[in-house]
């Protein structure tokens, strides 16, 4: 198992970081990719995964911050994403839901991280919330062949994922698949197998049965059983093989 978006760095871990990480590896992840949101984030997760032989890192800005990026943020990215174990651009994306950051500054730091992901040849993390035409318009007139990356947390609808598909981007699912009758059960059944991530998006998004209380690195074996219970004839070890393969593709680690 591969937990492809966690943040470790935040501070709901700054109690007891080491034990999370230890509970992580001990329940049998293989590795786990830390997405810096800032720039500070960036150089805690580089920091962490200097530490942690099977901790990766992205480097980027989230859409709730996207207000603070200019050219320095874009030069400072582009020299951090030459450190060691950095193998992703991102997060970046569109917020529509909660608009911390005014919709103009949005699509132009997600417009400059695309243009990053495929200068650099890193996959993009991608995150959408309520702006999936908007965001997917943007990732379509980008896709020149050079761009490769995830829909992370996916929550679109099935003709949002088909879209998400053709642009060749994989499809990551997390805690929300686990919640009773969410619409994700019904679309990861359309993914084909070699596009689909496991993910925790920790500490948010706490999967069934730890829905209410912070996430970890650890509980992306709920996200896999549910995986399992929405894929027959899969078994357990057959998900866990598939998106631990898809994440070692994409991520080439
Ligand atoms: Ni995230």
């Amino acid at each position: 198992m591969i937990d492809t978006h966690a943040h470790l760095d935040f501070p709901q871990y700054d109690q007891d970081r080491e034990e999370v990480i230890k509970r992580a590896f001990d329940s049998g992840l293989e590795a786990l990719i830390n997405i810096s949101v800032d720039l500070i984030a960036c150089t805690k997760s580089i920091e962490l995964a200097r530490k942690h032989e099977k901790i990766y890192t992205s480097v980027g800005i989230h859409p709730h911050d996207a207000g603070k990026f200019d050219d320095n943020t874009h030069e400072s990215l582009r020299k951090l994403a030459g450190e060691k174990k950095v193998v992703a651009i991102g997060e970046s994306g569109l917020d529509f839901y909660r608009d911390y950051s005014p919709r103009e500054a949005q699509i132009r730091a997600f417009e400059a991280q695309i243009d990053l992901a495929k200068e650099l040849n890193l996959p993009l993390i991608v995150h959408i919330r309520n702006a999936h035409r908007e965001g997917l318009d943007i990732l379509e007139q980008k896709q020149d062949g050079r761009l490769q990356g995830v829909l992370h947390c996916f929550s679109g609808s099935l003709s949002d994922a088909k879209r998400g598909l053709a642009l060749g981007f994989y499809l990551a699912f997390g805690g929300s698949l686990t919640f009773p009758k969410s619409r994700v059960q019904e679309i990861i059944k359309h993914v084909p197998r070699d596009r689909i991530l496991s993910e925790t998006d920790c500490p948010y998004i706490t999967p069934v049965p730890h829905r209410g209380k912070r996430n970890e690195p650890s509980y992306v074996r709920y996200v896999v059983k549910k995986m399992v219970e929405i894929l027959p004839p899969l078994s357990f070890k057959d998900v866990d093989e598939i998106t631990t393969k898809n994440a070692r593709g994409i991520f080439k680690i």
